[in-house]
């Protein structure tokens, strides 16, 4: 037998210790937040995905009546800035949510497991590191890379 462990590094930030251009994807998903289309969860959540060109491409959580048509802010944002500009990689992105009271939330919102598949995907596409910002009232974890968030993640290697 062979006991193995992960160790998965993380850093909580104040919205002072971000550095400039994370606070401004923080920002772009906290705006991103009053696109939402949330009747039926009224969980507001918005995206900023930063490429590698430097453009910053937002999405947001799209509802549908029959549930499993609902799109999260995280794959709205990566899939429209693949479809947009196929060739630009997501270097970073940023997740912020608002509740049914209309305020952020204080824990970080974290990406759901369908969403952290298409990340890593995403992740693997352009070859570069994504940085996920899960932003809180209480604070952003910063997270470098996406296995951070998937171990032991399914991938192209396997097929
Ligand atoms: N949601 C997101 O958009 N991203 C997350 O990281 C967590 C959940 C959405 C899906 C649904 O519209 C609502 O939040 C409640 O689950």
């Amino acid at each position: 037998m062979e006991r193995l462990a992960l160790h998965i590094p993380y850093v909580r930030m104040a919205e002072d210790e971000l550095a400039p251009a994370d606070r401004r994807l923080v920002e772009s998903a906290k705006k991103s937040t009053e696109t939402s289309y949330a009747p039926y969860s009224h969980f507001c959540v918005g995206a900023a995905a930063l490429l590698t060109s430097g453009e910053t491409v937002c999405g947001s959580n799209q509802e549908n009546a029959a549930t499993p048509s609902g799109i999260c802010a995280e794959r709205c944002a990566v899939s429209y800035a693949c479809a947009r500009y196929p060739d630009a990689g997501v270097v970073a992105i940023a997740i912020a949510a608002r509740d049914a009271t209309g305020a952020f939330t204080e824990r970080p919102t974290p990406p759901c497991g369908m969403c952290r598949q298409v990340m890593a995907e995403t992740e693997a596409r352009s070859g570069k590191p994504m940085r996920i910002l899960l932003y809180g009232t209480s604070g952003t974890l910063v997270i470098e890379g996406v296995s951070a968030l998937l171990p032991f993640g399914f991938d192209g290697s396997f097929l």
